[in-house]
């Protein structure tokens, strides 16, 4: 989608194919509404008064002018009170502004938005909102069908901001919210492949091509050869049922001096999870396809801080296997020793996220990262614990851990707390290993995150579980999380301000 920036005097005089504006309740009309009231005889004041909308945030209504040549149709989207405005109501507004420009054929729309900044969302913050909000609703699915089906037919936004912000600034801010939302659809792209598509080798080629294009990124793929001589037997383990060999893909963006320390994000990416010889019921487990949406939301990162030039050193490493059973695979019972000494005994070979991410994590400390954040559809028990609103984050630094709740503010991507406690690493003792890869029936999310802790005591951390968040069941398909979130915390170590 193309984004660009007005400030227009009168909302009449401007051609579009769809005028998108606000409207509050008790029939109080923006100034663009009035003025479009105006040119066209009326339209909006009937609709207002006959009921058809109330004003409330997230209402629309679509009208049509007859006029192809100005303002062909009006789509009438409610606020909610003026005086009340905030960052929910704006949520709505837009949500239901891009509902309603999904509903008609419109090839272009101009919205205007200059009265909608407010104390708690500034012009620059709505701006990024928009075009990150307009830029994920145009992605559509269409690698593996024979016919492409339609998705959002506008292809060209104008945001009229009017004079709340210089030209120059509000394109930028438009411009940065396009580059995160082109990465949120990398990540719905990536998550949505089928697994006999995206495999670990299908994923490593993705990380040469985006290198390709790009001198300040290089990547390097560590094959299970390499693995092995780094002693990642936890990793190894779980490809080993498998004809996929394993890749670990690494990353590196170099935006500012070497001496400046990396940022690093790790992806768990098993592109399909069918448990294992602890194999998984029938029923959805189609959908552990997208047992690779953390690795996908890395990619999606990357993407984005590439296009946006970054001035900081991001890493982005990605566990890349499949998780099936055959005569080689692992079986419960079996232990294997991690790149970092520890030994673990496996007793579920469907607790492979941990496996696969604690040989990574180990690997992450040569970074000698200013941060490490890991990110992994890891638990069933997450989804249970917090359902498909906020992500599970586990940190061992609260200065991290706020810094990714405000991050997940700003981007309405939001991460919720839980407990890393002491008390709980009991649970993963096991009388034949250092440590074993399950903890029992309580607090499955929790005792996942506590294994991972174990290797992670280096470096600041946050551990992000994404079960809940990273697609949806019905429809199914990917969410595109947390990269709004991830984006928006890398802008604000990059000092970048909205404006
Ligand atoms: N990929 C799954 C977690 C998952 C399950 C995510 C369902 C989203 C929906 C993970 O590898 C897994 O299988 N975890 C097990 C752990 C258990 C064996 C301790 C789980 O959650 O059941
Ligand atoms: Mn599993
Ligand atoms: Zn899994």
């Amino acid at each position: 989608m193309d984004f660009s920036a007005k400030t227009l005097k009168d909302a009449g005089a401007a051609k579009t194919a769809c005028a998108i504006v606000p409207v509050y309740p008790r029939k109080a009309l923006s100034a663009a509404a009035k003025q479009l009231d105006k040119r066209y005889k009326g339209v909006i004041a009937d609709a207002v008064a006959a009921g058809d909308i109330a004003g409330t945030a997230g209402d629309s209504l679509l009208l049509h002018t007859g006029d192809e040549k100005g303002v062909r149709r009006i789509l009438l989207v409610g606020a909610g009170t003026r005086s009340k405005l905030d960052a929910a109501a704006l949520r709505k507004f837009v949500a239901a502004a891009i509902r309603g420009l999904k509903s008609c054929k419109a090839k272009d729309a101009m919205l205007h938005a200059e009265e909608l900044a407010c104390e708690e969302v500034p012009m620059g913050a709505l701006l990024e909102q928009v075009g990150r909000s307009f830029e994920s609703a145009s992605y559509q699915y269409s690698e593996t069908l024979s016919k492409p089906r339609p998705g959002l037919a506008a292809a060209r936004l104008q945001v009229n901001c009017g004079e709340a912000m210089k030209t120059a600034a509000a394109n930028r801010a438009l411009k940065l919210g396009k580059q995160i939302g082109e990465g949120i659809n990398v990540a719905k792209q990536l998550g949505n492949l089928p697994g006999n598509i995206c495999t670990p080798s299908y994923l490593a080629n993705e990380a040469r091509k985006l290198a390709k294009g790009d001198n300040k990124l290089t990547t390097r793929i560590l094959e299970e050869k390499q693995m092995r001589e780094l002693g990642m037997g936890s990793f190894l383990s779980v490809s080993a049922g498998s004809e996929q060999p394993a890749k670990l893909i690494a990353m590196h963006y170099k935006g500012a001096a070497a001496s400046k320390k990396p940022y690093v994000l790790v992806g768990k990416g098993i592109t399909f999870d069918s448990g294992g010889i602890s194999l998984k019921p029938g029923l959805k487990m189609d959908e552990m396809k997208f047992d690779m949406c953390g690795a996908a939301s890395v990619f999606g990162t990357m993407h984005a801080v590439l296009a946006m030039k970054l001035p900081i050193n991001v890493v982005a490493l990605v566990a890349a296997s499949e998780n099936l059973p055959s005569g080689k695979a692992t079986k419960p019972g079996d232990v294997v020793t991690s790149m970092s000494g520890q030994t673990i005994e496996i007793l579920n070979t469907d607790a492979e996220g941990r496996l696969v991410l604690c040989d990574t994590l180990t690997y992450a400390e040569r970074f000698k990262p200013a941060a490490v954040i890991d990110i992994a559809t890891l638990t069933g028990a997450c989804v249970v614990a917090l359902g498909s609103h906020a992500h599970g984050m586990y940190a061992n630094d609260d200065k991290l851990a706020e810094q990714l709740t405000a991050a997940g503010d700003s981007s309405h991507d939001r991460p919720w707390r839980m407990p890393l406690w002491d008390d709980y690493q009991k649970q993963i003792d096991s009388p034949f290993a250092d440590i074993q890869n399950i903890g029992g029936p309580g607090g499955g999310s929790i005792t996942a995150a506590c294994f991972l802790a174990r290797f992670t005591k280096k470096y600041k951390w946050a551990h992000l579980d994404i079960a809940g968040t990273a697609w949806d069941s019905s429809p199914k398909a990917a969410t595109g999380r947390p990269v709004g979130m991830l984006s928006h915390y890398l802008l604000d170590r990059a000092g970048v301000k909205l404006g």
